[in-house]
């Protein structure tokens, strides 16, 4: 997506669509919409004073220009009490324009983001805001093979200052929300991706495909997995005709000195989880081309950070397997040694993602020994059920990594909610003939699994997110409702990065 600044007022953009928001009981001069108002005859002003209409937050107003060179058709949402404003409201109410536009199937957009009467780092959020919101909720999952006609996707987005900001802030702003909204979307596409085209061998291609001047991708391939004595990930896709990968991405910043950090994002890359011989329900397995989601906001973040750089190294992993059931798959009551020298007894087939991710998280550690690691993972149906769609469970042997993770799911409105990691529930993961097993069961079921995780990464400073249940099935304005993925994190991440440097 391509971000068009344009040099045009409110009143004289000529796309199809124009966005704007207005703040409730404000006049629509107060919110810098005088001008498109006037050309629009004061409709604006008075729909508000007939009551018609009021900028509540998500109410929306849409009006037809008239004109023949000016915009045709103007949306305004309402932003709610200007006091109680926040990036993320401003996100969520552009989202709802967005969907609507999606609905009817436009994609000639201008957007003009809330800028009067904010000081210049609201200005800049806002901006961010209200593109993210807008592109975001018009994203749409379309191969090749599609009707294009029938299913329009939005290739640019234009947007007007219409209101004095410094140009460095703006355009900042501008470039900022195309990498997001980039990465974001390339996430979405690599989840909606049906697991006959998306497997161990085509995602490496995908991967290679991304490298460029601060980005270089490196494929382990099955032979060297087996070199590597990656066991665990081994053992996940003995069952499958494609045979697992690692796909290890690094991102080298412009200067590097020798207090430059160092910081891994591990992903899990389940390109489809039939639970092996612990097979799954068809319900159950409906959706889980989606189980690589973790490692799709891996590869969205590694989309953006050539145009975010920041000033760290990141290096990027993904455990590409895929779970099925075959004469040659695993079996419950294995034994498998992992890339640390642990031994794992498989108690359930199911519970594989633990498996790919501990080998790849141990190897992470030892190859790059990261400041910090992050693994993200669609891991446990047990945290869709503690925290819903709404909200990504965080678990970590460091404080100070989940302050950082919280200040930029602050800054970017993707939450997350730690759960702890107390030794006790380590006693629910003990086994009997090997240094651990693979389930603790049914209680604590997401603990249980970041508990095994923790014995992957030594001392150094983790975090595990488990986003089993904001990886698919968006909820929020900007969100796919139809499709499939929902790129989360990515923005999160990217935000992360750049308080870290
Ligand atoms: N990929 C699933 C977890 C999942 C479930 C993600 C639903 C998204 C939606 C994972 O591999 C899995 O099967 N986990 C098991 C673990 C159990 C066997 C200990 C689960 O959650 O039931
Ligand atoms: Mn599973
Ligand atoms: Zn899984």
């Amino acid at each position: 997506m391509n971000i068009q600044i344009s040099d045009a007022s409110a009143h004289s953009v000529t796309t199809r669509g124009l966005f704007v928001g207005l703040y409730e009981n404000e006049k629509p001069s107060e919110c810098g919409l005088g001008r498109l108002d006037a050309t629009l005859g004061n409709r604006i002003e008075a729909a508000i004073s007939a009551g018609d209409f009021s900028a509540r937050f998500n109410r929306v107003l849409e009006l037809y220009g008239g004109h023949q060179d000016g915009p045709r058709h103007i949306v305004v949402v309402g932003l709610g009490e200007r006091e109680r404003s926040t990036t993320e409201s401003v996100r969520r109410a552009f989202g709802t324009l967005g969907k609507r536009a999606r609905g009817a199937s436009c994609n000639d957009v201008t957007v003009l983001p809330p800028l009067t009467g904010f000081d210049e780092t609201a200005q800049r959020n806002n901006t961010i805001a209200a593109l993210e919101g807008t592109a975001l909720a018009m994203y749409r999952y379309v191969r090749r093979t599609h009707n294009v006609d029938r299913f329009p996707i939005l290739e640019s987005l234009n947007v007007v200052a219409g209101e004095d900001i410094n140009d460095d802030v703006f355009h900042q702003a501008v470039e900022y929300a195309s990498a997001t909204i980039n990465g974001v979307n390339f996430a979405r596409d690599l989840v909606c991706m049906p697991a006959a085209d998306l497997y161990p061998e085509t995602y490496a291609q995908i991967a290679l495909g991304m490298g460029n001047e601060t980005i270089s991708v490196e494929v382990l391939d099955h032979e060297k997995l087996v070199e590597l004595k990656m066991r665990a990930i081994l053992a996940v896709g003995q069952g499958s005709t494609h045979p697992p990968c690692v796909i290890h991405l690094s991102y080298e910043p412009k200067s590097v000195n020798d207090k430059t950090k160092t910081f891994a994002l591990v992903g899990k890359g389940v390109t489809f989880d039939s639970g092996g011989l612990d097979i799954k329900t068809a319900a159950g397995m409906r959706d889980m081309k989606a189980d690589m989601g973790g490692s799709a906001t891996v590869m969205g973040v590694f989309r953006a950070l050539n145009q975010v750089r920041p000033n760290c190294r990141v290096h990027g992993f993904v455990a590409a397997v895929e779970n099925m059931t075959d004469g040659n798959a695993y079996h419950p009551g294995d034994i498998i040694t992992a890339f640390n020298g642990r031994t794992i007894e498989i108690d359930n087939t199911d519970a594989e993602g633990r498996l790919a991710l501990a080998d790849v998280l141990a190897y992470a550690v030892k190859s790059v020994e990261p400041d910090a690691i992050v693994d993200l993972a669609t891991l446990t149906g047990a945290c869709v059920i503690a925290l819903g769609h709404w909200c990504t469970g965080v678990m970590s042997n460091n404080d100070e990594l989940v302050e950082l993770l919280q200040a930029a799911s602050d800054a970017s409105g993707e939450r997350i909610w730690r759960l702890p990691l107390w030794s006790d529930y380590k006693q629910q993961i003990k086994s009997e003939i090997a240094d651990m097993k693979n389930t603790g069961g049914r209680p604590a079921g997401t603990i249980t699994a970041g508990k095994f995780l923790e014995a992957f990464v030594d001392k150094t400073p983790w975090a595990h997110m488990d986003i089993a249940g904001t990886a698919t099935e968006g909820q929020f304005s900007y969100t796919p409702h139809k499709e499939l993925g929902t790129g989360v994190a990515v923005r999160l991440l990217l935000d992360a990065l750049l308080r870290w440097e």
